[in-house]
């Protein structure tokens, strides 16, 4: 294991957006407006998770996975940071974080659970997020007049999310988590996960004045089922985590360097492996 490098996005977010900022389309900005009302919570318990799992190592496989922890762990402190600085301006608007405390309060109810249900509910969550993230990287002609700046954040999210994709799975596997839990969270998360999406977009969509609007739901229906649709395209991956032999490096292309390596002046370097303990720890 080698680590990854935890990067500093150089945007703006201090600086109000426009309402549809994605694209200027009402759907596709209430449902990445939700999702990013989700990451703040969700990603600490991501990170909770790994570094869990970690001490749960016996001292020399702790060592080995320290650099992919501590980058998996500095990359979604990040994340969490600048999406809390983008949700700030979503309150400005006027929107309302339901999804949180409703993913806070089912969190609760995980204290002290053996590390390997949280490391596969964190699998499970980040097999969503890299499907979804590569699926926004092939496809990035959906930010087609969205502001350069949240175009870059929601790219770089997705750049790094498909780079530590594997952390959580194969930290679940180090300690003896079988298939079948890992089935079991799965079905479980998908449940929520696509449950909770609905609900946010739905609600941002009602205080957004744009619910009722035959517009709205002709761009999600292309959006969602078209030819080149988010649910139509991320059903095969999705399905994939079901298999016994599955991985997730499986599902990686080279879609992540490559967007990291021309967009290298969007950010510069935070740390890398060599930080990996101080990320361990900083984020406690
Ligand atoms: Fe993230
Ligand atoms: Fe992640």
């Amino acid at each position: 294991m080698t680590g990854f490098v935890v990067r500093r996005l150089l945007i703006d977010l201090d600086a109000p957006f426009e309402r549809h900022w994605c694209g200027r389309d009402a759907f596709r900005t209430a449902l990445f407006n939700a999702l990013s009302m989700s990451f703040p919570v969700g990603e600490q318990f991501f990170i909770d998770s790994v570094r869990r799992g970690l001490e749960s190592l016996d001292p020399q496989r702790r060592q080995a996975f320290e650099p992919d922890a501590g980058g998996f762990i500095g990359q979604e402190a990040t994340h969490r940071r600048v999406h809390a600085l983008f949700n700030a301006q979503l309150e400005r608007q006027g929107l309302v974080n339901d999804w949180a405390p409703r993913a806070a309060a089912r969190l609760k109810l995980l204290e002290g659970a053996d590390p390997r249900h949280w490391l596969a509910i964190t699998a499970a969550n980040e097999h969503f997020t890299a499907i979804l993230a590569e699926w926004l990287l092939r496809n990035d002609d959906v930010f087609v007049g969205t502001e350069p700046r949240l175009r870059t954040m929601w790219l770089w999210h997705s750049a790094e999310e498909s780079e530590h994709r594997s952390t959580a799975f194969e930290l679940y596997r180090a300690l003896g988590g079988d298939h079948a839990w890992r089935i079991r969270w799965f079905r479980r998360v998908t449940t929520i996960f696509v449950g909770d999406t609905v609900r946010q977009t739905v609600a941002n969509l009602r205080r957004d004045g744009t619910l009722w609007r035959w517009r709205t739901w002709r761009g999600a229906a292309g959006f969602l089922f078209g030819r080149r649709g988010l649910v139509r395209q991320t059903f095969a991956p999705w399905r994939a985590y079901f298999r016994r032999d599955f991985h997730p490096d499986q599902l990686r292309s080279d879609l992540s360097s490559q967007w990291l390596r021309e967009n290298a002046a969007a950010w510069s370097v935070a740390g890398g492996p060599a930080t990996a303990s101080s990320a361990i720890s900083a984020t406690r």
